[in-house]
């Protein structure tokens, strides 16, 4: 393991550094106008939300370390208090790259980079109209960040005043994140796309937590760690079930083998009782964490109490 002090590090090692470690990032695509009256569209990834009551949202836009140069995007919200932000989806990103250029003043991004605008309602800047998913904004605060020792950054604190969301990405009156399809910065020149969506829903109840798990269990060489918080997750510790495994008459299945590559622990778990292997305690906890795999949490925690 490393240790790297900040200091010891040029700026752009010391940016990527960061930015490696705080990854990935929500994508703000930010648009703004300039006195003149022009349009301007940028993404950062400085983004985050900090508040829903009210909804606060806040971005980065830097004084650029290279040149020394003020972002458009930063003066034009000093200037006019306004923004819009419209999330990125896949479909958008090589586009919004285009965008990232650093155009002068009077170019408008959303022509550059094809993208169409949508009308606001309360604030003057339009929104990215291809985007599914984005917000009207006022500037609340901008925070310059240590410029007492040359600091080049900025917190803009921003509260959304509406919101737009496409029908396209509603299910069910909610939104959808598969058909959101957003994407997040990693470091360099990195993306990452949310193809791969799970869910871990957050507990509302107290965990029996890893220091309750049994010592069998917790010392698993099969299990990895995620596993075992998938155990220690439940409200209160499992006890057996003398009825587990029920099997009805008809119930048939191959060798423990053929129905773990099948992902069929409920087979895996017969077959290993009829093949006289439960003592087998590195079997059991295979056929407990295909169980874990597909979500079957109780049969987990009845294969690994069958010690
Ligand atoms: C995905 C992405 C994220 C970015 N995030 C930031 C950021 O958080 N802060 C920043 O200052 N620049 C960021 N940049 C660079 C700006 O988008 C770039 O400097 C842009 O030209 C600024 O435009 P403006 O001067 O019109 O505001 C990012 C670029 C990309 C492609």
């Amino acid at each position: 393991m490393q240790t790297i002090l900040p200091e010891d590090l040029p700026h752009r090692e010391r940016h990527q550094l960061l930015l490696s470690g705080v990854a990935p990032r929500p994508i703000a695509f930010v648009s703004s106008i300039a006195p003149e009256g022009n349009v301007n569209l940028s993404p950062f990834s400085f983004f985050n939300a900090y508040s829903s009551k009210p909804p606060i949202v806040a971005i980065g836009p830097a004084i650029a370390a290279r040149t020394g140069r003020a972002k458009d995007t930063l003066l034009n919200i000093l200037e006019h208090r306004e923004c819009t932000i419209s999330t990125v989806s896949y479909s958008m990103v090589h586009k919004m790259n285009i965008a990232s250029a650093e155009y002068p003043r009077d170019v408008d991004e959303y022509v550059k980079a094809g993208f169409s605008k949508g009308a606001s309602r309360l604030v003057s800047p339009p929104y990215v109209a291809e985007s599914p998913y984005s917000m009207e904004c006022r500037l609340v605060e901008n925070i310059e960040i240590r410029r007492d020792i040359g600091g080049n950054g900025n917190l803009m604190m921003l509260e959304v005043v509406a919101f737009h969301v496409s029908d396209s990405v509603m299910v069910d009156g909610k939104i959808d994140p598969h058909k959101m399809d957003l994407v997040a910065r990693l470091s360099h020149g990195f993306y990452a796309r949310t193809s791969e969506i799970f869910e871990a829903r957050q507990p509302t109840h107290l965990c029996i937590g890893f220091d309750a798990l049994p010592e069998h269990i917790r010392t698993s060489e099969i299990l990895t760690g995620n596993d075992l918080a998938r155990l220690a997750y439940v409200p209160v510790l499992p006890m057996l079930d003398g009825s587990f495994p029920s099997f009805e008459d008809t119930f048939r299945a191959d060798s423990v083998e053929i129905e773990l590559n099948a992902n069929n622990p409920l087979g895996a778990l017969y077959a290993m009782l009829q093949e006289g292997k439960q003592r087998d305690r590195a079997l059991r906890h295979r056929i407990a964490k295909a169980f874990i795999v597909n979500n079957q949490i109780d049969e987990a925690w009845q294969t690994l109490l069958l010690e």
